[in-house]
């Protein structure tokens, strides 16, 4: 199933309501009512400590006819940009940022810039560039800024962190990751994730940023120093990659592959490849090779959920080689639904960011050092200004 199909599905609430303190009363504010605001509201809308209190959407009609259809409490505020929005709304306590990627940055700094805490969701942003201003605005507002990225709440993917912390893999060297679909430009709602001015950047940011996580995360997130990299748009700029639009073609402006090869501060080298459409099923499993034994996570099409099956690690006993299989574990809650629930409580309860931009900061200077590499045709250092 590619993402487009499966995503509201994957969304749904499953989670019986546990003891929740309803005393005090957290007021959210949704910024950009399209395809990923639905994830957001439907879950929000449940928790029995949170209000939606205002939407804001600079399509004239949608945040109204959003908050209809998500059968949202009357009395919900609309306006017709995120600036306003913060503006006029003086109770907040927080905003989720849902806009597509290239308005992620102004919206979120002037979310923070104005004392909201920002749930803003993935990719962080277009450019390092972009990031560093956020990182700057969450550093001098003092509020808690997380980036939306589920995975981070799945057990899987949290038994990857755990095997290669444990020092089971010993000193790890070498990750290949990255994946992607045969057939999947996500156009289901238009073409929001497809054009310069909207999306700024494609696969590389869009579903790149899930492999990129999964791994810099399980390694402790170290510093990218150099990258080489390549993008290429050889199948979305085609008029028969839409056959119900092909004048998408002609807007399509953003990369429908990237790859790079990136070397780690830590002396780790990275080796990432991403696509949205490619006459291939995929370019690969993730593998993390260490000098006591190797794991493979075997690939799935878009890295936004769980992994694509049980976990192999490659190590020796008793000086013979084997392989040990770890047994798939399942999600007593919904990943999503868990990434909105611990931003929550960090804002009711003053925790720290359950997704900490310090270290999305890193996996973004990897995407935009991809896309500058591949521009210049050469590699190119990573600096990372103080923040
Ligand atoms: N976490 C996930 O699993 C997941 C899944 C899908 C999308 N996303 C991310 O969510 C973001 C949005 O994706 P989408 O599919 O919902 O896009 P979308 O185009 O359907 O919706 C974005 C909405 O934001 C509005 N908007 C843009 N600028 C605004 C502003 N300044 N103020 C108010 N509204 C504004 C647009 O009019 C649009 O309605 C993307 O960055 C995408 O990568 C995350």
């Amino acid at each position: 199933m590619s993402e487009n199909e499966n995503i509201l599905d994957k969304f749904k609430f499953n989670q019986e309501t546990t003891e929740v303190d309803t005393t005090k009363k957290v007021k959210v504010g949704i910024i950009g009512t399209g395809w990923i605001a639905e994830a957001h509201a439907g879950v929000l809308k449940r928790c029995p400590d949170v209000e939606i209190v205002a939407l804001a959407d600079i399509v004239p009609g949608k945040a109204e006819a959003f908050a209809a259809r998500k059968k949202l409490p009357e009395g919900i505020r609309f306006y017709s940009s995120d600036r306003e929005l913060v503006d006029n709304e003086p109770d907040l306590d927080a905003v989720c940022v849902c806009t597509y990627n290239r308005q992620h940055a102004p919206c979120t700094i002037y979310a923070l810039d104005h004392g909201l805490n920002v749930l803003l969701e993935k990719p962080m942003c277009v450019t390092l560039e972009e990031a560093v201003e956020i990182c700057r605005a969450e550093k001098r507002s003092g509020k808690i800024l997380s980036i939306g990225f589920q995975p981070r709440c799945d057990e899987n993917m949290k038994m990857v962190k755990k095997i290669v912390q444990s020092g089971e893999l010993g000193q790890v060297y070498y990750i290949q990751t990255g994946g992607g679909r045969r057939k999947g430009i996500p156009t289901p709602f238009g073409t929001s994730f497809i054009e310069d001015e909207t999306a700024g950047i494609g696969a590389l940011a869009d579903i790149g940023c899930y492999s990129l996580d999964m791994v810099l995360n399980a390694i402790g997130y170290p510093k990218p120093v150099t990258v080489s990299g390549y993008t290429s748009n050889f199948f979305g700029t085609k008029p028969e990659t839409y056959p119900n639009h092909p004048e998408y073609a002609e807007k399509f402006g953003v990369d429908d592959f990237g790859a790079g090869f990136i070397r780690l501060e830590n002396g780790v080298i990275l080796d990432f490849r991403i696509a949205w459409d490619m006459h291939l099923d995929t370019p690969g499993d993730t593998i993390i090779m260490g000098t006591k034994g190797s794991m493979r996570i075997p690939s799935t099409e878009c890295w936004n959920g769980s992994i694509g099956g049980p976990l192999k690690i490659y190590h020796d006993v008793a000086g013979e080689p084997v392989v040990t299989e770890i047994p798939m574990k399942h999600n007593e809650v919904d990943n999503f639904e868990n990434k909105m629930r611990s931003f929550i409580d960090a804002v009711k309860y003053g925790g720290e960011a359950p997704v900490p931009s310090s270290e999305i900061l890193y996996n973004q200077a990897i995407i935009d050092g991809i896309v500058r590499s591949a521009k210049e045709g050469k590699e190119v250092t990573i600096e990372i200004p103080e923040i």
